[in-house]
């Protein structure tokens, strides 16, 4: 047998602090590196399995992939949630294939196993029949729990380390971006109502990772939509979302803001809003002036500011939707969209929301497809792997440490996508653990 195939990240992200920031194409091509990936990062980190309103009563259930990980999310008969994996400990049958529903106990199809929603296993089929387990048979107690679940804010992550940060921690910054999002509900909760919007893309899953928070494509990438924008302003019913009467001020509203590289690999784009009365003197003045007064100025105008976000490696919250992608290949991700709705918004704000992210991200919508169709491009560029490295630059000279060590960097900068790669070089290298 040949060596275990192994890399050295520094020589697939090669970093001149203040100046150069450049990553090596097989990074995102190579399928020996996508399945390092899934040990060293998906199984190292926590990964978003999803919102607990997706798993309202006992025996609610979502599937989900960590890694190379089939896992179960369940609601139990107490209402604690639980993490297994989606496995059963007689002869490996996975128990359950279907994206989510609701069961009344696991029973495994092949020989008729069954565990209660707690795990523990409740009927060893036909077992003391001629032939069947005798006294002395070492009755396995139950599914196998995934090592570490939590969840933040309604938010439910699990991770295959055992002894990973805590997940607040893990967060860090994230955090006041993720309560941001949420305290723009009145009640300070979100409902996920929906089935998702799922789609794939030809390409590797660090694309969808970059792009989300990715301020300097979007007056390019999407700049039908742009145009559109500025020929129609805010009649679309954006909210403000993609508000703008003419291409300048666009440019000049989201050039605003600010651009974060974090610690564990998360980043984001931040823009506060132009003039906070917009809200206030809007269609939905009312609503915006409970959470003034919940808030305060300051609070007010973190809520009302725009973000996009990425919980390293594989989720992100835009708009109002949370955002999951599982890698399949070096080649091929699935990207699912969870739209949610503001509990105690009032329903039409949520109707008008839900419009305008089928507008930008749906199936015919302007944006998501002029990202696809951009992964599909750089898939097919980097095909050309004669040319080494793709070039992360923009920004760095600019870019300011903060004392938690984050980086703070000008609206456009690439901070976002360094992030992600700082933590991949951090996490890919053999000695940071066993794998
Ligand atoms: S594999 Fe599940 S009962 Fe046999
Ligand atoms: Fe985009």
């Amino acid at each position: 047998m040949g060596r275990a195939f192994d890399i050295d990240p520094d020589d697939y992200v090669r970093e001149k602090p203040g100046h150069q920031f450049l990553v090596r194409t097989e990074a995102y091509t190579d399928e020996e590196v996508f399945d390092l990936e899934m040990r060293r990062i998906f199984e190292r980190t926590w990964i978003y399995v999803g919102h607990e309103t997706e798993l309202p009563s006992a025996g609610s259930f979502k599937t989900a992939q960590v890694g190379r990980q089939p896992v179960i999310l369940i609601r139990d008969k107490q209402g604690q949630l639980q993490a297994f994996f989606n496995r059963c400990v007689h002869r490996g049958a996975a128990l359950l294939r279907e994206a989510e529903g609701s069961v009344q106990e696991l029973r495994c199809p092949y020989h008729g196993w069954i565990f209660d929603l707690s795990g523990k296993t409740r009927l060893v089929s036909e077992r003391n029949d001629p032939g069947g387990y005798g006294p002395n048979f070492e009755e396995p107690e139950g599914l196998v729990p995934v090592p570490r679940l939590a969840s933040y804010r309604g938010l439910v992550f699990v991770s295959m380390d055992p002894d990973i940060v805590p997940l607040e921690t893990y967060l860090g910054a994230m955090k006041a971006i993720i309560d941001a999002k949420l305290d723009l509900s009145p009640h300070g909760r979100i409902v996920i109502a929906s089935k998702p919007y799922v789609c794939r893309y030809p390409g590797n899953w660090k694309l969808q990772t970059e792009n989300i928070v990715d301020a300097y494509h979007f007056m390019h990438t999407h700049g039908g939509f742009v145009k559109l924008q500025a020929k129609y302003g805010d009649s679309t019913g954006d909210f403000g979302v993609h508000k703008g009467r003419s291409t300048r001020e666009m440019r000049e509203q989201r050039f605003r803001g600010s651009t974060w590289s974090c610690r564990y690999g998360h980043g984001f784009a931040q823009v506060p809003p132009a003039d906070p009365s917009y809200f206030l003197e809007g269609e939905f003045g009312g609503f915006y002036r409970g959470l003034l007064d919940k808030h305060g100025e300051e609070g007010f105008e973190r809520i009302t500011s725009k973000a996009t976000s990425t919980v390293f490696p594989s989720m992100g919250m835009i708009h109002q939707q949370i955002r999951v992608w599982r890698p399949i290949s070096a080649h091929e991700t699935e990207v699912l969209i969870y739209p949610y709705e503001l509990e105690g918004a009032p329903d039409v704000f949520n109707a008008g929301m839900l419009r305008s992210q089928e507008r930008f991200y749906g199936p015919s919508g302007f944006g998501m497809t002029d990202d696809v169709e951009i992964f599909a491009r750089v898939t097919q560029g980097l095909r050309a792997d004669r040319v080494q490295w793709l070039v992360f630059d923009r920004g760095m000279d600019t870019d300011e440490i903060t004392e938690d060590g984050d980086y703070r960097g000008l609206p456009s900068s690439e901070a976002p996508q360094r992030a992600l790669w700082r933590e991949w070089r951090r996490l890919m290298k053999p000695a940071a653990h066993g794998a």
